[in-house]
Formats: C-alpha cells, structure tokens, sequence
C-alpha cells in the first residue's frame, strides 16, 4: 500500500485532466483513504484527529433542532449573511470571551469549521512565492492550504515547549513572511503547549515586525492536566493576531461551525473572501451551537468529555509504557486529542502503518505534518476516537509491530 495519492491527470480512465500543477503535487491526507477500512468491525483506530463519536449531545442537538425548525424556519433555509448568523455571532464571541479576549461581534466571523479561515485567510494574504511561517511538525491540512495559494512553508525551530522565539525573530529578519501560523495549545500534532513567556514573546514580535499571527487554538478546552494559559492574542498590542476556534473538538465536527476573532478592520475582506467561497456558513448548523452555547450547556459536557479523554489518555499512556520497546520517546500531552511518538531514525512509519493496517490498526505517519524536511520516523496517535477497552489492545499490537521493525 504505497500511498501515492496525489492527484494524478491520468486518474480518471485515462482521461487527461489539465490540474493547475501546484494542486498536482499536494499529496492527499492518507487519513481520508483509511477511513473506510477504519469503518471495519474490529479495526482500531488512532489515526484522525476525530472527537468520540459517543461523546456528542444528541439529544440536546435534537431538541434544540427541533425547536429552531418549528420557530424561525424560513430565516434559516433562505440565504444568509456572510459575516454570519447574527445570533451565532454573538454565541462564538462569547465563547472566544471565555479564553480572556474581548472581542465585539462586529470581530467575529462565522467560519464553516476552524480551517475555512485559515483558507481565507491565506486567499487574502498570499500570493505564489511568499513565505509563511509554521511550526516543525505543524496541522497538515494548513500545509495542503499553503500549497494550494503556492506559499513557502518554512519552520520555526521549536523544542517541547513549542518554537523558540529567537529563531521567530531570525526567521522574519530572513524571510519576511506574510503570516506566522502557530497552534499554541495542545499541537496538532504534537501535542505540546506553548508556554506563556513565549506567547507573549510572539505577539510582541509580531507586532514589532508586522507580521499578521494566526493563532489557531481549537483545543486549549480540552485540558486534563495543568492550568490554562492566556491566549497570543491577549498579548496583542498592536493588533496583530488573528484568533481562530471552533466548536468541532469541544461539541461535534459534523456541523462544520468555528469563527475567527480579526481586527475590525479586517472582517470586510475576510467577509469578500468568504462571499467567494461558500456565500456563507450554513445557517442550520450556526443556529444549533449558538443556542446550545447560549443554554450554558458546553461547561457540563466539556467536563464529561474532558473526564473521558483523560481517561483516555492515561490508558495509551500505561500501555505505551508496557507495550512499546525501548527507544520511542515521547511526551504526556496536558490536553488535547494526541500522543506523538518519535521512533529511531532507520524506522520509516509509513511501512509501519502499511504492516498495521493488515493487523486492522492505524496511526497517522507523521511525515506529512513537516514543511520543508522530510522526517520519516514519527508518528500521531490518537486518543480520543478509540473506546477505551480497545485501547491496549491497538497500542500492544503497534507495540509488537514496533519491535519487529526495530530488531536488528
Ligand atoms: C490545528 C487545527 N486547526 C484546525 C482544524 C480544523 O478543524 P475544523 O475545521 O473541524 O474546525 C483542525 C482539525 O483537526 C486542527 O487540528
């Protein structure tokens, strides 16, 4: 199963399709071609960054559809505004007040998920050849997006307590970027947290050099351990930060509804991007998390969900222990939905999902999560989709495969 599965212009029955060849060269994201094996019955699956489908709220979910369906149904089946449903405007400002910010409405835009504004965001900000900062390892699908606009991805050294912000400074001197992209909280995929000297140390310097700073923080609810930290953006004097959420971890991913908290005077471009894109985020889905946000019922499900996850967790984290030979380094995340795993170099995990998925088990490699190196020997392992019985029994057979790949 070598996974070549980049758009080929000989895919479709040797018909010739003209791809711009930019897009050619984007590999997919293995995941989505694993996902109907990881349907099978028996298959274990550590493999896509995906909520516990036994965790959503069905039936507040339905209630409350029901509710919005006989009440204010033609408002919400005609077309709507770009900006967002104004009610769901207001529900993801006052979630995004919950980490410390501030923001008004008129700063918020509705998004169909978190990753829509890193998409209009660098369909407003990029232009073939510029670059844009990123952590090593960094979300893949941001690296699909930056492709896609024909930027430059280049990494920002980073230990275990994220990228180092000297090498942030060197970096912008060098390069110039147009965008720095950091997930401060609980990485994707990594794992690890930003700490608050280096958050504050990014904002500074992205407002003294002028440089717009995504901050894409859609796990920092999902902590098990630990205190929360302050967000970029609470330490942005100069306006220079732009802070994305989304409800996809913390309620469900299947309603697509995340926001983005920009200057103010940034939301009419975000919202002619948008217009291009999809007019607006569907008007159903928006409805459904304001008011599931506005009846304060996230506090209570965020603490069944993140009771789960960490128990979760610390079953990975006891079989990884037992299970995984000598060797594999790893670091217990506080939060989030990962445990990544840096194995010997001479391991490549691409050949170990290859032998995995015979054995009905996944992961994700994590070559694709690398801008400009390529990095053979670590891997992303979830946590939260899994049942957790299923748990030591998934890590035990990675663990066997491991040390068979390992031997000398
Ligand atoms: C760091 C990061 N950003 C954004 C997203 C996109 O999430 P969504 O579009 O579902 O909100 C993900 C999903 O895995 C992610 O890990």
């Amino acid at each position: 199963m070598k996974m070549n599965m980049n758009l080929s212009p000989n895919q479709n029955q040797g018909q010739q399709f003209r791809f711009a060849p930019h897009m050619v060269k984007i590999p997919s994201n293995p995941i989505f071609h694993l996902l109907p094996k990881l349907n099978e019955p028996g298959f274990i699956s550590f493999a896509p960054g995906a909520p516990s489908s036994d965790s959503f709220p069905y039936a507040d979910i339905e209630e409350i559809t029901r509710g919005l369906l006989s009440n204010n149904p033609r408002e919400l089946m005609q077309y709507g505004s770009t900006e967002g449903y104004a009610p769901a405007r207001k529900s993801m400002a006052a979630l995004i007040s919950r980490y410390g910010l501030s923001p008004k409405p008129g700063e918020v835009i509705v998004t169909t998920g978190g990753q829509q504004a890193i998409d209009l965001l660098c369909k407003l900000f990029v232009e073939p050849g510029d670059v844009v900062l990123v952590e090593a390892p960094t979300y893949s699908a941001t690296l699909q997006i930056l492709k896609s606009y024909r930027a430059v991805p280049i990494s920002i050294e980073a230990d275990d307590d994220g990228i180092l912000p000297g090498d942030l400074e060197e970096k912008i001197k060098i390069f110039a970027p147009k965008l720095i992209y950091l997930i401060p909280t609980f990485q994707n995929p990594s794992g690890r947290t930003l700490t608050l000297e280096r958050r504050a140390a990014a904002a500074e310097i992205a407002g003294r050099h002028n440089v717009l700073l995504i901050e894409d923080d859609p796990y920092r609810d999902l902590r098990y351990h630990g205190e929360h930290l302050p967000t970029i953006k609470s330490f942005d004097t100069a306006d220079h930060v732009i802070f994305l959420t989304s409800t996809s971890k913390i309620l469900c991913p299947g309603l697509r509804v995340g926001a983005a908290y920009a200057p103010e005077a940034l939301i009419p471009a975000l919202t002619v991007a948008k217009q291009a894109a999809d007019m607006h985020s569907p008007a159903l889905p928006q409805a459904i998390v304001s008011a599931y946000l506005d009846r304060g019922l996230l506090d209570a499900h965020l603490s069944l969900l993140c009771g789960q996850y960490r128990r979760k967790l610390d079953a990975m984290l006891d079989a990884v222990k037992r299970f995984f030979p000598e060797g594999i380094e790893y670091r217990p995340p506080q939060g989030g939905l990962f445990l990544w795993c840096v194995c010997p170099e001479r391991l490549d995990t691409a050949e170990l999902l290859e032998r995995a998925v015979d054995e009905k088990v996944a992961f994700v490699p994590g070559e694709q999560f690398f801008a400009d190196e390529r990095v053979t020997n670590t891997l992303r392992l979830n946590f939260s989709n899994a049942p957790e019985a299923d748990i030591p029994k998934g890590i035990e057979i990675l663990g066997k495969l491991l040390r068979k790949s390992l031997a000398p």
